[in-house]
């Protein structure tokens, strides 16, 4: 790959280990993927937050980073972490869970990276259309590529942590337009009704491209929420980081391999979500972190409900929207829900909460929960989420 001058000075050294290390860490990644340089980037976005899922190996060597003084050189965020600030986990916890969660945190700090603690850093800056990106969460990929018109591939934790050390991520994969175009057409036959099917449609193409491309028509009017829950889903169950949604093909895409999905088809991974069909100890939104408009959304489904005693109801966005929707969260809580930021169910510790049952309208939680959480889960639309939630 080839280095600029300066870039050639930070690879021996000139300005200090940490620095070296990033940029040997791109150098290795560009290589293997054939980038022939490195290009500057708008943003990094680093996941490997959560002590849950990070463990001990990686603190050493975070720590070894921050404490040599390096800063991120770009705007820089951070995932949800495994513990909420207001403090709903922490007696829950032993102290040393805490400690750790919090430390992990603080050298992210010390080193610029804005603690965010969200899977949805567009909802707190929107990168521009066009602009390329180092960023390290699948959902968040999916929705920068698609959504957004944004560029990046996606990163792992160090990776997109190496890029905000040094501004700058390996051109290859979806920083290059040759690698964007589709290579399948999705023919969706069934009417898509809700935000949740949306999703399972995601885990369904995920399993099926592994992948590929897709541009997906039949898509009557989504809405944002439906294609982040489409995106999310869509990245979990495979390796897609970019979508087309249509409602008609265009014609370049006409000669593309096709693949159908009929109301079977959709109803079967739906329904494939689900482990069982128990009462939940928790019902859970916000996979991945709502919008201000989804908060609202809860909000307004709740009005005037009650949330039974022996279910935790939890709403999660980040703390950014959070404070932007100060009058639906009011609403959420009056009705006995919860509205929490800088977690998620899945990164936290949902078995020690006593949670056996988890109920969510997230595809993405669905998919991980009974693995990374070892939770029975009951996946339903965001409607249902709440009927069963509430009292009558
Ligand atoms: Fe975000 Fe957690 Fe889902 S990090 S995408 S809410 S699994």
């Amino acid at each position: 790959m080839h280095l600029t001058a300066e870039e050639e000075k930070i690879y021996d050294g000139e300005q200090g280990w940490a620095y070296q290390t990033a940029l040997k860490i791109l150098v290795k990644l560009g290589d293997l993927f054939n980038a022939e340089k490195l290009i500057p980037i708008e943003s990094s976005h680093v996941s490997g937050v959560s002590y849950k899922t990070l463990a001990d190996a990686p603190i050493e060597f975070l720590e070894a980073l921050a404490q040599t003084g390096a800063k991120a050189k770009i705007a820089s965020t951070v995932n949800p972490s495994g513990l909420d600030y207001e403090g709903i986990m922490w007696s829950f916890l032993p102290r040393h869970v805490k400690e750790k969660q919090e430390k992990i945190v603080d050298l992210y700090k010390k080193m610029g990276i804005k603690p965010v603690l969200t899977c949805t850093p567009y909802y707190v800056s929107k990168p521009k259309q066009g602009s390329h990106l180092a960023w390290a969460e699948s959902s968040a990929v999916v929705y920068a590529n698609s959504v957004l018109g944004s560029w990046t591939n996606r990163e792992g934790g160090p990776s997109a942590l190496a890029s905000a050390l040094i501004g700058k991520t390996p051109n290859y994969g979806l920083h290059k337009s040759e690698n964007r175009k589709p290579n399948v057409r999705i023919r969706v036959e069934t009417e898509l009704k809700s935000e949740a099917e949306y999703g399972a449609l995601g885990i369904f193409l995920g399993k099926n491209l592994v992948d590929k491309t897709p541009v997906i028509e039949g898509l009557r009017y989504p809405r944002e929420t439906d294609l982040k829950q489409l995106g999310a889903a869509l990245a979990s169950s495979g390796m897609t980081s970019v979508f087309y949604p249509c409602r008609r093909c265009p014609k370049k895409a006409e000669k593309l391999e096709k693949l159908a999905v009929d109301e079977q088809s959709l109803k079967k991974a739906f329904e494939d979500l689900s482990t069982c069909s128990g009462e939940p100890d928790m019902v859970f939104v916000g996979c991945p972190h709502c919008s201000l408009n989804e908060v609202r959304h809860v909000a307004r489904l709740v009005q005037g409900r009650k949330v039974k005693e022996n279910v935790r109801f939890w709403v999660c966005t980040s703390r950014h929207v959070k404070a932007k929707a100060a009058w639906h969260v009011q609403k959420i809580e009056a009705a006995g829900g919860k509205v929490v930021s800088d977690l998620c169910a899945v990164v936290t510790w949902l078995r020690e909460l006593g949670v056996d049952t988890l109920m969510t309208s997230s595809a993405k939680t669905a998919f991980y929960a009974p693995t990374m959480n070892k939770v029975d889960v009951r996946f339903a639309t965001l409607k249902q989420c709440v009927e069963t939630a509430c009292h009558r």
